[in-house]
């Protein structure tokens, strides 16, 4: 590999933030966050560059996404994705999550249901609930190792909903979307006049398969959806909120854009906009890297569970760097979950935080030097052994 995967970064020295964060949370020297979804390989060099040359620039106005940001952004999408977009389709926020929150108070009404497929990135939960809409869950089917969306589920919920919210791919069961999945909900939210808001955010971490772009499944789906993508987990910058939204219908994204003008103007970050433009126009061979480091360690991690840990299963992964484990044959509930790997001194996120069908799972980051995956199997071996 010509890029560095093995060396921790940040490492876990005394002032570094993770460490600062874990032991807050009363975790021990050694360990590494496997819960919060931040990768923890160095960074593409071309990205540090960018930064440091604006740092020398003096300058830090509100001119952040010019004109190569916007030739940088484009190319990564077509390159990547196949997919077509106009400058005038794209805003900046300064997250995916502040994207969702607009899109759903743009869309829909106080008291109105928004659907998502269960378990899913808890944000989305909060976000509906925040905003005073009410959370309607369509839980996903674990067959065979993998998850499947229940259609006939999903077709029944979404009669009374006025917005869905796709996570793809899929954070936190790893599942990639395939083209005849995406047609099928695009079918049924068309036939029943429900806009789509589809998190892409995870659209770079893919192995063997294609990641499909909501709006490249028709020319009805895509006027017919808000795309919510970023640089920041495929090149773990999130602390530099840059997110590009993408809307084609000229309709919906004036209620969008209406929307974003109550809280805040249409000016963007500078560094994330210099980070962005570097890293979708250097960072191809990068991606193609991480994402095989991340395969071979999700490889990794089910073969060493099957050896150390043969009650655990794990759901097959197709793309994000986040797995997901079942623990169900410890027989604990959610908070007896939480209390086992805190003792076994594993940061992990606990399942039940997703939703519907998370229960009995954890989601653990293994976007880290391979070293620190088997040294989470190892630690979760030993303290099965010790309960
Ligand atoms: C599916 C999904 N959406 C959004 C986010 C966070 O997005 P942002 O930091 O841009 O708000 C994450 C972070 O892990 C995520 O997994």
């Amino acid at each position: 590999m010509a890029y560095d995967f093995e060396t921790l970064t940040p490492a876990l020295d005394a002032d570094s933030p993770m460490r600062r964060s874990l032991t807050e949370r009363g975790f021990s020297k050694n360990v590494i966050d496997y819960g919060v979804a931040e990768m923890k390989f160095p960074w593409l060099p071309e990205l540090e560059e960018a930064i440091v040359k604006l740092a020398g620039t003096n300058v830090m106005g509100y001119s952040g996404a010019d004109d190569e940001f916007y030739a940088a952004l484009k190319k990564w999408m077509k390159t990547r994705h196949n997919f077509d977009i106009e400058t005038e389709y794209v805003n900046q926020t300064f997250g995916v999550v502040m994207s969702i929150g607009i899109s759903i108070r743009a869309l829909t009404e106080v008291g109105d249901n928004v659907l998502i497929m269960a378990p899913v990135y808890n944000p989305f939960a909060q976000q509906i609930r925040l905003n005073k809409r009410n959370v309607v869950e369509s839980e996903l089917i674990f067959k065979d190792g993998k998850y499947e969306i229940d259609f006939e589920d999903f077709e029944k919920k979404i009669k009374d909903a006025k917005l869905f919210i796709l996570c793809s791919p899929h954070n936190p069961v790893g599942r990639v979307w395939k083209k005849w999945e995406l047609e099928k909900i695009s079918r049924i939210c068309l036939e029943n006049g429900v806009t789509v808001v589809s998190d892409e955010i995870h659209h770079d971490i893919v192995f063997d398969g294609q990641h499909i772009v909501y709006g490249n499944i028709s020319t009805e789906a895509y006027d017919n959806c808000v795309i919510c993508t970023a640089p920041s987990k495929t090149f773990n910058i999130p602390g530099l909120i840059v997110s590009n939204t993408i809307i084609k219908n000229p309709e919906i994204r004036k209620k969008w854009e209406a929307e974003r003008d109550l809280i805040f103007g249409h000016y963007t970050n500078p560094t994330g906009c210099a980070a962005c433009t570097a890293v979708y126009t250097y960072g191809e061979a990068w991606t193609d890297e991480m994402c095989q480091y991340i395969k071979e360690n999700f490889l990794t991690l089910k073969k060493l569970l099957a050896e150390k840990v043969p009650q655990a299963y794990m759901a097959d992964m197709e793309g994000t760097y986040l797995a997901w484990v079942n623990l169900d044959f410890l027989g604990l509930d959610d908070d007896g979950l939480k209390e086992f790997m805190e003792k076994a001194d594993i940061p992990v996120n606990i399942g039940s935080v997703y939703g519907a069908g998370g229960s009995g799972f954890i989601r653990v980051n293994i976007g880290c030097p391979r070293i620190y995956v088997e040294k989470f199997v190892d630690m979760l071996a030993e303290a099965v052994k010790n309960r």
